[in-house]
Parts: structure tokens; C-alpha cells; sequence
């Protein structure tokens, strides 16, 4: 049996657990595959690097485009990341004929357009199931398993880093800084820990899982993005008390006739009986709601160079299988071609804390602010007395420009000491 190559472009966390499982499974991916999966090279950037990789050192070249596009390679892996030169090295790699796999989720989700148009234009398979949520399957559920069914919402915890740090909120009461160290020294956040706790990362992922939940295209400069730096101990507190617990969530969904879809990636509270509540350490889950399919919920780890290894390995197989059978997997599709609504006209609840005088008459003015702007109350509640008054407001669903509109009248008020926090309500309607 001729050999399928294969091209693994970086050799980092994910290129180097790629190289162990290629090797360590060899016999049983052949079986699988029909036909065997050999290393046809490894382009890193610095070659004299230690990785503890049980690959020959003749493999590795720091000459990724000349390996991409090599007469004998069949399939390319990209666990590079960035937008260049992985985006080079893709649309080269899919012009000379290979077929790609890729983890890259920040280059999707900048200009997925470009990739998918030269996949289309080449007829190459383009497979990139580790670009959101790691190990677990969750891209080929929503491209194929799905592809009969009406996705109305995609609610996911998709970045480890920021729910590692808000469970640790939670459960110990720290704050968002001692929490941050805590997740830096066990390895859960990056030095630089930007993209993830500002949600750049949440909302790359959001692009993507929309696009594919609704047949358009979506780029993460589409996403309404906001991180999780200003969370404090009191809101975690607040949500506590209101039988919720606050997570990031990446959230697409579609508008209610059908027209246009909302993306973004935020902080919000959930209930603590909805199913992703109980979603702890820096693990991820994503909760799918479709017409005919209902609730789904996908858990597991969602990133670490094994488990992401194993999304990319299955990729790696879908698309030999592809290569020795002469048939292509399915493209994404676009054709709904749903515009992206504003942040303004996401309609949601919201949870409000105000430090307010203590003096008669408070409620009411409270509530006038709240009513005219057309955002109705769901429940309120004083806590403290005195200097330390605070009311504790929870809206019905309204669009979120009609709330900021609100929360900027509630700035101006005399009685109002101060705006203390205002956060999204996402899940079910949360306890009164
Ligand atoms: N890590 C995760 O848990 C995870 C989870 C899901 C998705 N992903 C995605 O997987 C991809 C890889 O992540 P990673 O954590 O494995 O990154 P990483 O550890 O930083 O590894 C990147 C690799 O790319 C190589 N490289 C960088 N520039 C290069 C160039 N110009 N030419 C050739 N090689 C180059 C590096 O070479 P040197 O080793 O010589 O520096 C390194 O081997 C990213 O797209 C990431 O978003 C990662």
C-alpha cells in the first residue's frame, strides 16, 4: 500500500502530541485510514529547539512553504497559528492539490472567506475540527449531523482560561487578579494572558460556530466582544444570591423571524441549573439549541496539545479517507448569507446593582428610568440600609441598546451613588 504523507507545519503543544499519535497509532490509524500515514516533514522556526519528539531530525526544515507544497505530499497540517504565514501556507498548500487540516481558529475567523474560497476554487478537503473547542467534536456535528435540522442558538463556554478563573471566583470568593496568578501558575493562562481574558478568543470561536450554525459568513470583527476583567467578587456574590453563577459565553443566534444573527462573546450570568453552570475547571461545553433536534450539549477538554491533537488526528484521517476514495468532504456552507445584526438589537435580561440613598421615593424613580426606555422589571430587591443601600434590579428580555439608554439615565440620577454592575442574564429565566 502507497503511503499517504503527510505535511505537519509548527511542532508545538499540538504539532509535537500530532507526531506521538501519528507514531504511537500507526498500525491502527493504517487500519483505519487503508492505507498508511507517514511524516513527510516538520517545518518549525527554530529547528535546534529540544521537543522531545520521537521523529527523525532529518524531518524538520524551517522551510514550511517549500514542505506544503512538495510534489509528494498529500495532506498538510497547520498547527502553526497566526494569520501569516499560515494563511500562505493553506492557500498554497490547497493550489498544489493537498489536502489541509488546520487548528487555526484566529485565521478563520479573521478571513475564513479567503481559505474556504481557495478550498472551493482547488476542490481540496479543508478541515479544521481543533479551531474551537479542542478535543471535543463539535464542528462536523453542526456542518453534517445537523445539516437537516434549524440551529437556533449555539450558548458555549469556549475558552478554558477565563472559566477556569471565574469558577475560581466562585468557589473561592477571590478576586479576578488572584484568581488570574492562580490560573498562570498551574499553566491554565499565558503569560500575556490578552486573548483570552479580553474574549478575543471567545469571539474568534463565536465567528466560526456561527457561521456554521447558520449557513453565512461571520468574521470576528462581526462579534460583539467584552472580557472579563471587570468582573469582581461582588458580582459573583450577586449572582450567587440570585441562584446564578457567571460564565464567558460565546453566543450566536438567530433573530426571532429568521432575518439576521446575533454574535457575541461576553460575561453573563446563567443559572446555576442551567447545564453549563456546572461546566468547572477549564473545561468546555457548548450547548446547541435546534427546531427538530432540540437541547444538545457537548462537553470536554477544550484545549492542551493531546486532546487538540486527537480533533486534528480525526481530521487527518476524515480527509485520507477522502484522498484514497476520490470524494471531497462537504464545504461549509454559506448560502443563508445572514447579515449580523448590532449589539444594539440583541434582546436579553439583564441583572443591575445600584448603590442608592436610602431615602423615600428611590424605587420609584428607579423604576420610571427603566420604563422609559420600554425595559420592564422582572424582580427587585433593597440589600443594606443607610450608606450601604443597594437595589438589585433584574429586567425582562429587552434589546441592549434600550439598557444602555437606561443604565446612562440611571448615571445621571441624584439617588443614584453609583452604577455597581450590570450584567447580561443568558439560560432560562433566573429565580426571583
Ligand atoms: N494549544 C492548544 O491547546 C490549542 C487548542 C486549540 C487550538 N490550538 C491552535 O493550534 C495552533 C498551534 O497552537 P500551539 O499551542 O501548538 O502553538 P505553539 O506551541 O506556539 O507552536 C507553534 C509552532 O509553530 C512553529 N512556527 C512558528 N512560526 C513558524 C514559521 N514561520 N514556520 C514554521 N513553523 C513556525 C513553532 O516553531 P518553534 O517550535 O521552532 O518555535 C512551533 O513549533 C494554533 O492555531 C492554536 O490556536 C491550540
Amino acid at each position: 500500500m502507497e503511503p499517504l504523507k503527510v505535511a505537519l507545519l509548527g511542532c508545538g503543544n499540538v504539532g509535537s502530541e500530532v507526531v506521538r499519535l501519528l507514531g504511537e497509532q500507526a498500525s491502527d490509524l493504517t487500519a483505519r485510514v487503508g492505507a498508511p500515514l507517514e511524516l513527510a516533514g516538520i517545518a518549525v522556526r527554530r529547528p535546534g529547539r529540544k521537543r522531545g519528539v520521537a521523529a527523525d531530525a532529518s524531518l524538520f526544515t524551517t522551510d514550511a512553504m517549500a514542505l506544503a507544497t512538495r510534489d509528494d505530499v498529500d495532506i498538510v497540517v497547520e498547527v502553526i497559528g497566526g494569520i501569516e504565514p499560515a494563511r500562505s501556507l493553506l492557500l498554497a498548500a490547497m493550489k498544489a492539490g493537498k489536502s489541509v487540516v488546520t487548528a487555526n481558529k484566529a485565521l478563520l475567523a479573521a478571513d475564513g472567506a479567503t481559505v474556504h474560497a481557495a478550498a472551493a476554487e482547488y476542490g481540496a478537503d479543508l478541515y479544521y475540527e481543533a479551531s474551537v473547542a479542542g478535543a471535543i467534536p463539535l464542528l462536523r456535528p453542526l456542518r453534517e449531523s445537523l445539516a437537516g435540522d434549524r440551529v437556533h442558538r449555539v450558548l458555549g463556554i469556549v475558552n478554558g482560561t477565563t472559566n477556569y478563573i471565574l469558577d475560581k471566583m466562585d468557589t473561592s470568593g477571590a478576586g479576578f487578579s488572584d484568581a488570574l496568578d492562580e490560573a498562570q501558575e498551574l499553566g491554565y493562562a499565558e503569560a500575556d494572558p490578552t486573548a483570552d481574558v479580553e474574549g478575543f478568543d471567545a469571539a474568534a470561536k463565536a465567528a466560526i460556530l456561527a457561521g456554521l450554525a447558520f449557513h453565512s459568513r461571520v468574521t470576528a470583527a462581526d462579534v460583539h466582544r467584552e472580557g472579563i476583567t471587570e468582573i469582581t467578587a461582588s458580582d459573583i456574590a450577586s449572582a450567587r444570591e440570585m441562584g446564578c453563577v457567571v460564565k464567558m459565553l460565546a453566543i450566536c443566534e438567530k433573530s426571532e423571524d429568521g432575518r439576521s444573527v446575533g454574535v457575541r462573546a461576553h460575561p453573563a450570568m446563567i443559572p446555576r441549573r442551567h447545564p453549563l453552570a456546572g461546566v468547572g475547571e477549564a473545561y468546555n461545553a457548548v450547548f446547541v439549541e435546534a427546531e427538530s433536534a432540540g437541547r444538545l450539549m457537548f462537553y470536554g477538554a477544550g484545549a492542551g496539545g493531546a486532546p487538540t491533537a486527537s480533533a486534528v488526528l480525526g481530521d487527518v484521517v476524515a480527509v485520507a479517507r477522502n484522498r484514497l476514495s476520490g470524494a471531497r468532504g462537504p464545504e461549509a456552507s454559506t448560502y443563508a448569507d445572514l447579515p449580523v445584526r448590532p449589539m444594539g438589537e440583541a434582546v436579553t435580561r439583564y441583572h443591575v446593582a445600584l448603590d442608592v440613598a436610602d431615602t423615600p421615593g428611590v424605587l420609584a424613580a428607579v423604576a420610571q428610568a427603566f420604563a422609559r426606555h420600554g425595559v420592564s422589571i422582572q424582580a427587585v430587591r433593597q440589600e443594606g440600609s443607610g450608606e450601604d443601600a443597594q437595589l438589585v434590579i433584574v429586567t425582562h428580555r429587552a434589546p441592549d441598546a434600550a439598557l444602555a439608554a437606561t443604565v446612562t439615565e440611571l448615571h445621571g440620577l441624584d439617588i443614584v451613588r453609583a452604577v455597581a454592575s450590570v450584567m447580561r442574564v443568558e439560560g432560562e429565566d433566573p429565580p426571583t
